[in-house]
């Protein structure tokens, strides 16, 4: 039974999770991975980020991984894009979504990008004004630490909402705001979030938590509660920011999708689906550990409120509100 308003899932395990593991994962696994993450229901998918492989090796494959995949025609795909290089090729490349990233702290935007706040906004509009006139893709930001910073504490909302202010005086109407490290309580999401959805009703806000500090899908149900409807998960909690010391897993796509799902409110994913990618997962980096604890536990089949997989199953319909 629909219990609420549909929550879009944006899949950022090939980007934000790959970004973070230390061995190069192959080109081909690459592809495979995404495509089998599509094939669960996904929608939207971050396919990686043109950045410098210097900075990020595991992405100097990036045009071979598009290249795979851009035919799939069911997933609207995204990538990040640091500068014009990256937002060139990454049009170039046949992606139709481009996420320039920023942080909301000086210092992580220095150690991430290596440029301060003022010409990461500089560089934001030249890309705009060369997308403009040469190429159809959209432009979007996600903006860093914006719930807190490894180097300078939590930030005010009111700090937060005058770099909103910025990017949307651009043009920009697709933000994410980003709990980098993990800082984020659900108290703070709901007061940034609903100042956020006030002040700026033309934008659409998603959220993007890493649940460093275990408060991942608490974050996201307040955000959802207050009005928000996007968010970020990685496949098998992976993730982190190399930049950013003491960065770890985003929420995980398997339990972000349970929890939605159990609750009524559709994701379009196929849990039983997505539990063979976060098992794929496994295979091709054998010595990370997925925190996914919906992988780790399984889900728990009798129980399932799904009448198509009750009968996919051959169980009898789950009774909607038995008392136990
Ligand atoms: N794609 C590929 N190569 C790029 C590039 C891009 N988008 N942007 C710059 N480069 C290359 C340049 O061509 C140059 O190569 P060369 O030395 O062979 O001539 C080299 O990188 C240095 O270029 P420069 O403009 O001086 O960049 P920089 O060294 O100041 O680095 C960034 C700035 C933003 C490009 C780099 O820090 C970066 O890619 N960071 C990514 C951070 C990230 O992804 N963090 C995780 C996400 S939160
Ligand atoms: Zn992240």
């Amino acid at each position: 039974m629909k219990t609420g308003p549909d929550a879009a899932i944006i899949e950022v395990g090939p980007r934000d999770g790959l970004q973070n593991v230390a061995s190069f994962v192959e080109t081909t696994q690459k592809v495979s991975l995404i495509r089998r993450l599509a094939a669960s229901g996904l929608k939207e998918i971050q396919a990686g980020a043109f950045v410098s492989p210097r900075a990020i090796p595991q992405f100097r494959d990036m045009q071979e991984v598009a290249a795979g995949i851009i035919a799939l025609r069911s997933v609207r795909f995204s990538t990040l894009v640091p500068n014009l290089q990256g937002a060139r090729d990454a049009v170039k490349s046949g992606i139709e979504k481009l996420i320039f990233f920023f942080s909301l702290s000086e210092s992580h935007n220095l150690n991430n990008v290596r440029q301060t706040k003022a010409e990461s906004l500089k560089g934001l509009e030249v890309i705009r004004r060369d997308l403009d006139a040469e190429a159809p893709a959209e432009l979007c930001v996600a903006l860093a630490t914006v719930f807190g910073c490894p180097f300078e504490g939590y930030m005010t909302t009111d700090r937060i909402l005058k770099d909103i202010d910025k990017i949307v005086n651009l043009g920009i109407k697709d933000i994410t705001l980003c709990d980098t490290v993990g800082f984020a309580n659900p108290r703070q999401v709901e007061e940034v979030m609903v100042a956020c959805l006030k002040d700026f009703p033309e934008a659409t806000f998603a959220v993007h938590f890493h649940n460093t500090r275990g408060l991942g899908l608490a974050n996201a149900l307040r955000a959802y509660d207050v009005g928000i409807r996007r968010f970020d998960a990685a496949i098998g909690g992976l993730g982190g920011c190399p930049f950013a010391p003491g960065a770890s897993g985003n929420i995980a796509t398997e339990d972000l999708a349970f929890m939605f799902n159990e609750m009524g409110i559709p994701t379009g994913i196929d849990l039983d689906a997505l539990l063979t990618v976060s098992g794929y997962v496994k295979e091709i980096l054998p010595g990370v550990i997925l925190s996914s604890a919906v992988y780790r536990a399984g889900l728990p089949k009798t129980q399932t409120s799904d009448p198509e997989c009750d009968a996919r199953q051959g169980n009898p319909p789950f009774p909607a509100h038995q008392e136990w």
